[in-house]
């Protein structure tokens, strides 16, 4: 049977490729999913990838992973910086959780230092660009075995 690994995205990413591209490149939240399912599909892996501008569309995927998804790779945008609601879906979540950010936050502004997420995540990548969804979704794949 194969594992579904759920890609979740927040606020803004649907304008990767055209927001910021000095900060977050070129590549395209459509161009991510790709490459992220031409990684897992030989791994017997699907990817749903999905991404909304608010909190509580978010939190609802978070809810139906746990019936789902044995992974959820999550760049939950500045909702990172700001929503405990976000980690109380994911501390309610029993599957692997990764936090992608494109930029590295640690490297911007202050208000980005802090995430109420990596407090639950079981990895954290910050700074690889886009790289780093596929790096996460590597090191979900490996842990599967
Ligand atoms: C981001 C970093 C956040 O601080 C910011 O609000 C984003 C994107 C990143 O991928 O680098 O929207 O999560």
């Amino acid at each position: 049977m194969s594992h579904t690994v759920f890609l979740i995205n927040g606020p803004n990413l649907n304008l990767l490729g055209k927001r910021e591209p000095e900060i977050y490149g070129a590549d395209t939240l459509d161009d991510v999913t790709a490459k992220c399912s031409a990684l897992a599909g030989p791994a017997g892996v699907v990817i749903r990838s999905e991404q909304s501008n608010h909190e509580g569309q978010i939190i609802d995927w978070i809810h139906e992973a746990r019936e789902t998804s044995v992974a959820i790779i999550i760049n939950p945008g500045a909702f990172t910086h700001t929503s405990v609601a976000i980690y109380d879906a994911l501390q309610a979540y029993e599957g692997l959780v990764f936090e992608v950010h494109i930029s590295n936050v640690h490297k911007r502004e202050a208000f980005r230092h802090h995430s109420y997420v990596s407090a639950r995540a079981d990895g954290v990548l910050a700074g690889f660009g886009v790289e780093g969804y596929e790096l996460a979704l590597r090191r979900v794949i490996s842990l599967l075995g």
